[in-house]
């Protein structure tokens, strides 16, 4: 069964003016839909393939391309128009189980914000940020992963593109003002119920 590329819940245009409708046609139909087409092309190959060498030669596209599809599966769906622009619910944190566990292990929503920015921004080279659920301590933490590696050690709450492909045709150079940005736009909906599916299944 071949991957393809899920439509946005949005509009292109419906992130701005923290993510431009530019950055968001580009990211979607070029990029997003070149991890679909290699991931595709690679699991064909793979089911192809006779011998252990030949598998084993596919085992990087495989991770690359699946990981870049997982994870910007799950990019799109945690974004949301702002309500900071009156078009949706995006960048608003309602009280409830997700803020509760924000501000019990960080102190406060603002102080995850920082912490968020800071370690993402630090990221060497290309990779993604992350607010994941550790089931073991069952608590929030901050986690980063490099290239286009899933999120493994931690369930994904939101998770934030660090490539430049991500950012850079609007905030060139200035990361930190992208990571800024995204925050009013970051869908804390789908975050909690992410959570809140999270915290139950390891409660089992
Ligand atoms: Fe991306």
């Amino acid at each position: 069964m071949a991957h393809t590329l899920p439509p946005l819940p949005y509009d292109y245009n419906a992130l701005e003016p923290y993510i431009s409708e530019q950055i968001m046609k580009l990211h979607h139909t070029k990029h997003h839909q070149t991890y679909v087409n290699a991931l595709n092309a690679a699991e064909a190959a793979y089911a192809k393939a006779s011998t252990p060498k030949e598998r084993i030669a596919l085992q990087a596209a495989l991770r690359f391309n699946g990981g870049g599809h997982i994870n910007h599966s799950l990019f799109w769906k945690n974004l949301a128009p702002s309500a900071a622009e009156q078009k949706g619910h995006g960048g608003a944190l309602r009280d409830g189980p997700l803020k509760q566990a924000i501000v019990q292990a960080f102190g406060s929503v603002e102080n995850m914000q920082k912490q968020f920015n800071t370690t993402t921004a630090a990221i060497q080279g290309s990779g993604w940020g992350w607010l994941g659920y550790n089931p073991t301590t069952r608590t929030l933490e901050i986690a980063t992963t490099p290239n286009q590696d899933p999120l493994l050690t931690h369930v994904p709450i939101i998770g934030v593109d660090i490539w430049e492909h991500a950012f850079y045709l609007q905030y060139l150079n200035v990361k930190a003002d992208y990571l800024t940005a995204i925050w009013n736009v970051i869908n804390f909906q789908e975050a909690e119920q992410r959570f809140v599916e999270a915290s139950r299944s390891s409660n089992l």
